[in-house]
């Protein structure tokens, strides 16, 4: 039996869509399945991020000014929006806003880093491409990993106080004090690591937005690394200081 071959078959145009058995990568999911909605994910979740950690390294200095002046600030957190709304429900949506943030960052992560893998099936010949890419995924991936880890810790430890000396009963200013105590080291040890893990983490995560949006040009590639590297600077040693003052007793 013959088979009767349409002439030019094989040569047809393919259909643009609908009729074709694999779906185009960048229709799935709609924007938010496509690699620069999963990227706008990541930019606008980690900008709310970073103008958390901001605003909590400034708040955090507070306990410079005394155990008034941090419980006054600590206080201030839970009673924000009154008398238009109840105590605490400002701070509560500031929590489900950052908790969502976290996931959708997370969420971005993998998923742009899955894409990654599947675009490149075959492992590249040489064991790295390069330095700088091996470096950056590690301290991506471990780095906010290590974050993760410490949040929930230091939930435990200075919000709720289930895992510090001062307990739930003590002032926000007690659990600061009596968490970063020389007898707790280890604690204080765990932070300094998170922290800075924070600091490596941002200064990646910031230049990669600062690439993704387009501004890394010739000229402006030095200045905004330094960007990325100054403001995660700031941001550590901002965070740093409070352990450290309560350490030596400057805060006590
Ligand atoms: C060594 C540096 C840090 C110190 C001394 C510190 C101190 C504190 C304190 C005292 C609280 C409780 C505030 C209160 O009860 O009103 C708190 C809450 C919190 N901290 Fe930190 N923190 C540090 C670093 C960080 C970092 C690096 C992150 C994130 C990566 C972070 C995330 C949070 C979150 C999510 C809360 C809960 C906020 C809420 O009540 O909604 N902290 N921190």
């Amino acid at each position: 039996m013959t088979a009767t071959i349409e002439r030019g078959a094989a040569t047809a145009p393919v259909k643009p869509s609908g009729s074709a058995k694999t779906p185009s990568p960048r229709r799935s999911g709609g924007f938010l399945g496509s690699s620069n909605g999963k990227k706008a994910v990541m930019a606008v979740t980690g900008a709310i991020l970073v103008l958390f950690l901001v605003g909590h390294m400034a708040g955090n200095l507070k306990s410079f000014f005394g155990a008034e002046a941090f419980n006054t600030y600590a206080e201030f957190l839970r009673t924000m929006g009154e008398p238009l709304v109840p105590r605490r429900v400002l701070l509560t949506l500031v929590e489900v806003v950052l908790f969502a943030s976290v996931v959708l960052h997370m969420w971005s992560a993998v998923s742009l880093a899955r894409r990654a893998n599947k675009a490149r099936p075959v492992k590249y010949a040489a064991k790295r491409k390069s330095q700088a890419s091996g470096y950056a995924t590690h301290v991506m991936r471990w780095g906010g990993l290590t974050i993760l880890l410490f949040v929930v810790w230091h939930l435990l430890d200075l919000t709720f106080g289930v895992v510090n000396p001062a307990g739930w009963d003590g002032t926000p200013y007690d659990r600061l004090v009596e968490g970063f105590a020389t007898s707790r080291w280890w604690v204080t040890a765990f932070y300094v690591l998170a922290v800075v893990m924070v600091g490596l983490h941002l200064r990646h995560g910031l230049w990669s937005a600062f690439q993704t949006l387009g501004l890394a040009g010739s000229r402006s590639y030095r200045p905004l690394k330094a960007v990325a590297a100054v403001v995660s600077a700031v941001l550590v040693l901002g965070f740093l200081a409070v352990p450290v003052a309560v350490m030596i007793g400057v805060v006590k």
